[in-house]
């Protein structure tokens, strides 16, 4: 038996994940509207036979975070979608995974995109789904409040399930092209969905056929009981984020044995929590790296971005004082929760919180040596934690390269990640199987 292998998606936020990262000297400052900048960033994530490149997305500037909205390096970036399908043409293994959100977009369009993208990649395409839990987003599609979540997680379970049914229009031998005949496709291999639900009324067939991966991935990063139980229904990669590796285990084995009680087999789902790594030859270097991102934090962006994860407004609060007693956050539940546990045993200060959450929002942290960075991620992958990681360079392109360069071979060394892709689309890469037709 084959020793099994972690998964590694990187997380694409245009400037990195530190939220002062952009400052850095070395720091692509440009980087949400440069597209030589993109292209290198995936040559460099193929290089180290990443499985994927990850683009979150939202339909808003941010507003939430007003009280610094000047210093936020993400107010303002291209859309991941038009971005991915022009990476497809520069690389060759990677998958190109992007969020599309089942609360503004309608079904049959996102079937369409997702399709083509499996396309235009030859099956590298994945779809990660949001409901959408930034309330400002709804400001931009009309008049109307933002849906409360059980209403959102609903609508997303069957907008999935139709987009999964649309995929499934054409059966893979449905064209024909037969010039002598001048018969196109074969009619008996279309199917009319005909949905009538609670939300949505697609009558079908897609007029796309049916694409490389059979259906592209379907990725999924709620962590609210609605939406483990949906993860665990439908997803086949779940983002997740944790600070501690007893969360991360706690996670894996709820999801995991949901999927059980789903009648769906557990390795057909990836678990890769986010993992901020500073990499450096010594941990000396590594912490003298870390302490310069940190330098660069400005307080007015640590206290509004913190306000924003939390659900409430400490910008009036002392920087020097432990947090006010927080009410409970309805709209994002998880990292609220994560937060307001960090001060439940020692009382740290506004200030050591913010700057706690800023280098990694939330997600665990390793500054250190490769192999220090290596037992810690062989730790967690060996022991029910996770199947792999979402990695988030704290600052382009300094931290993928030192990630790739210094962290993948010693991850290889070590039998834990391969030395060539397994495979040529994103599903065999991810040892995922091919969807079999609901109509085959
Ligand atoms: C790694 C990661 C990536 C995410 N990407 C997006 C995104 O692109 N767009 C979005 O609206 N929400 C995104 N989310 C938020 C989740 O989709 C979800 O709304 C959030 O975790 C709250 O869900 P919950 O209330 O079920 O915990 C992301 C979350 C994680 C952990």
């Amino acid at each position: 038996m084959t020793k099994p292998q972690m998964k590694l998606g990187l997380f694409v936020r245009p400037c990195g994940h530190h939220i002062a990262g952009w400052r850095h000297p070395d720091a692509q400052a440009d980087a949400g509207v440069n597209f030589p900048h993109f292209v290198d960033m995936a040559r460099t994530a193929e290089r180290g036979l990443f499985d994927m490149l990850f683009s979150a997305d939202s339909h808003t500037v941010w507003t939430a975070a007003e009280s610094a909205i000047e210093r936020v390096h993400y107010v303002a970036w291209m859309e991941p979608y038009t971005l991915l399908s022009a990476l497809s043409g520069f690389t060759k293994n990677i998958g190109l995974v992007c969020t599309a959100s089942t609360t503004f977009e309608q079904p049959y369009s996102v079937a369409r995109r997702f399709a083509t993208l499996d396309l235009v990649s030859g099956g590298r395409a994945g779809w990660n789904v949001v409901t959408s839990g930034n309330e400002t987003e709804a400001l931009n599609f009309g008049d109307q409040p933002h849906a409360p979540k059980i209403e959102r997680y609903r609508r997303a379970r069957e907008f999935t399930e139709v987009v999964r049914a649309l995929w499934d229009s054409w059966d893979d031998d449905a064209f024909l092209r037969d010039k002598t005949t001048g018969v196109f496709s074969d009619r008996s291999k279309m199917h009319v969905l005909d949905h009538h639900g609670e939300f949505y009324h697609v009558k079908g067939p897609l007029n796309v056929p049916r694409s490389p991966q059979g259906q592209p991935v379907i990725v999924q990063a709620g962590a609210s009981e609605e939406g483990r139980q949906i993860a665990a229904e439908t997803a086949e990669v779940v983002f997740t984020a944790h600070d501690s590796i007893g969360s991360a285990r706690a996670f894996y084995a709820d999801v995991k044995g949901r999927m059980t009680a789903c009648g769906r087999p557990r390795e057909n789902l990836k678990i890769l929590p986010g993992l901020s790594v500073v990499v450096a030859p010594t941990k000396e270097e590594a912490d003298a790296k870390f302490r310069a991102l940190q330098d660069l934090l400005h307080p007015d962006l640590g206290v509004a971005l913190l306000s924003r994860r939390v659900g409430f407004d400490l910008t009036k609060y002392p920087l020097d004082e432990p947090l006010p007693p927080l009410p409970e956050n309805v709209v994002v539940s998880s990292r609220s929760e994560m937060i307001t546990s960090w001060s439940q045993n020692a009382k740290p200060t506004l200030r050591e919180i913010y700057t706690r959450f800023a280098s990694s929002r939330g997600h665990f942290s390793i500054v250190g040596a490769p192999a220090q960075a290596a037992d810690i991620m062989e730790e967690w992958f060996t022991t029910g934690a996770c199947d792999g990681f979402n990695i988030l360079p704290p600052f382009y392109p300094v931290g993928l390269n030192d990630f790739v360069d210094l962290l993948v071979p010693e991850l290889q060394r070590r039998g834990l990640f391969r030395s060539a892709y397994e495979g040529r689309t994103l599903r065999e890469n991810l040892g995922l199987p091919k969807p079999v037709s609901r109509y085959a």
